[in-house]
């Protein structure tokens, strides 16, 4: 039991003690209304939530202890690659970089906290998108390996558990949440992809060969780590029984496997490839990237779980899903259209688990919402408590009932960060409180809710 944060929503420190820029130092703060974007340059008017994050650069002892007092078990935090490797392609990393992760670790080693580290949470260093296309380029693959080799060794014997990734699976020729996750994913805009399919397939693919790569490292560094993957896995029903969208809703659910598929079959899935072949896209499957899936599986998978979603049939083969605009009628949403769907955890956790036969960890679970602060500036959030019970609820029945084995449940945001999909900081999740506001102003005062 824990929380999980990632570096570019609460660290801030953008540009100290040699840290790089990355493409999430050029996004713009957003709303559900109006998209976050992506600039070429830092432009002065413009309000970048992760210059500042919820300054856990320079608050991280307080956050730790205020977490150690709420007894957590772990915590997941990522490594910024540009504050260990600023343009990303150095030989030698910035070691003040590495000496602030090594003093978060080794602060929650010290209060019985096991640190969980994500090593790709949606940021790279900006030269590699400018100078090298991203995860276009193979040659990006190297630099990951590199700086993974780095992190494994500089960490090896204090971090047990390891992340590859974060939700590359939203990384797909065929899924709405291109747009967003393009950027999120690669710091490349959806607008300026040529060939949009083949792209996005080949970063998919790329940063899959990427991740098993690391994992067969990670596990030849040090033979105790347990190294996963994290996926935003969502629930996904089907519209109603007409067979034809049954048969939909089974390839909308599988867009969120094949990456698992390639990380635990010790293969590239086929249907994948055939799908490719239907949609015109080319992938080259090398013989070097074979070995790379059969010598390497993933220890876990992590599960990023905060709604379901509805499939629906629109006549053609190829649909799309995920967050798609198909309302459940039987379940209520956050007011950022997630829908609350606690038994879609259990459908999941046993999902998964039974198609690898692997531990799953729940890497990331909770509710966004606007928490208003009363006369005596207290918050009185029953709906998150609410929130929280019905997963657990579900979570322990996929556990004790159906036997999933189960690592972790790590909540997302235990403490306040900003917003991945909008850069806002109103859209809350944490136990404890961070006094900010959308525009990055506020005292930072942290308070436990
Ligand atoms: C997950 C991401 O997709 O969702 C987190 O791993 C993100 O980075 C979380 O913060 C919640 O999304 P949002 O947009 O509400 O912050």
């Amino acid at each position: 039991m824990g929380g999980s944060i990632s570096a570019h929503q609460s660290e801030g420190g953008w540009d100290v003690d040699g840290k790089g820029l990355n493409y999430m130092d050029l996004v713009t703060s957003g709303s559900y209304e109006i998209p976050r974007e992506m600039t070429e340059e830092i432009e002065n008017d413009k309000n970048y939530p992760s210059h500042y994050g919820i300054d856990f650069y320079n608050r991280f002892r307080d956050d730790i202890q205020m977490f150690a007092e709420m007894e957590f078990k772990a915590l997941r935090i990522s490594i910024d690659w540009s504050r260990t490797f600023p343009k990303g392609i150095e030989e030698h990393p910035n070691q003040a970089g590495l000496d602030f992760y090594h003093e978060v670790i080794d602060r929650l080693i010290s209060h019985d906290i096991e640190p969980i580290v994500t090593l790709y949470h949606f940021e790279m260093p900006m030269y590699l998108v400018k100078e090298y296309g991203s995860w276009l380029n193979r040659e990006v693959i190297d630099k990951y390996l590199h700086f993974c080799e780095t992190i494994f060794k500089s960490f090896k014997g204090k971090v047990r558990y390891w992340a590859t990734f974060n939700e590359t699976n939203h990384l797909d020729p065929q899924t709405e949440l291109s747009d967003i996750f393009t950027y999120l994913l690669t710091g490349i805009k959806y607008s300026d992809l040529g060939d949009k399919k083949q792209a996005m397939a080949e970063m998919g693919y790329n940063m899959t060969v990427a991740s098993s790569k690391a994992v067969e490292l990670g596990h030849k560094i040090d033979p105790n780590n347990k190294i996963g993957c994290v996926f935003g896995l969502t629930s996904i029903y089907p519209f109603n029984c007409k067979p034809e969208n049954i048969m939909n809703n089974f390839k909308d659910m599988d867009r969120n496997f094949y990456q698992i598929d390639a990380m635990c079959n010790r293969k590239f899935p086929e249907y994948k490839l055939k799908e490719y072949q239907r949609l015109g896209i080319k992938l080259e499957i090398s013989t070097e990237d074979k070995e790379s899936f059969r010598m390497a599986t993933l220890d876990f998978i992590g599960i990023n779980y905060y709604s379901s979603s509805v499939s629906k049939y629109n006549g053609s083969e190829e649909v799309e899903a995920i967050f798609a605009d198909v309302q459940n009628p039987y379940l209520e949403q956050s007011k950022w259209g997630w829908s609350i769907g606690p038994i879609g955890l259990r459908y999941m956790m046993n999902y998964v688990y039974r198609r690898y036969g692997i531990p799953v960890m729940i890497t990331e679970n909770g509710l966004g919402a606007v928490d208003e602060l009363d006369s005596e500036r207290n918050i009185h959030d029953d709906y998150r408590v609410e929130y929280f019970k019905q997963h657990i609820t579900e979570m322990k029945k996929a556990i004790i009932e159906d036997g999933v084995d189960c690592l972790g449940y790590l909540t997302w945001g235990p403490i306040d960060v900003i917003s991945a999909t909008t850069g806002e900081m109103r859209k809350r999740y944490g136990f404890i409180y961070v006094n900010q506001d959308n525009s990055g102003n506020g005292s930072r005062r942290r308070k436990k809710r």
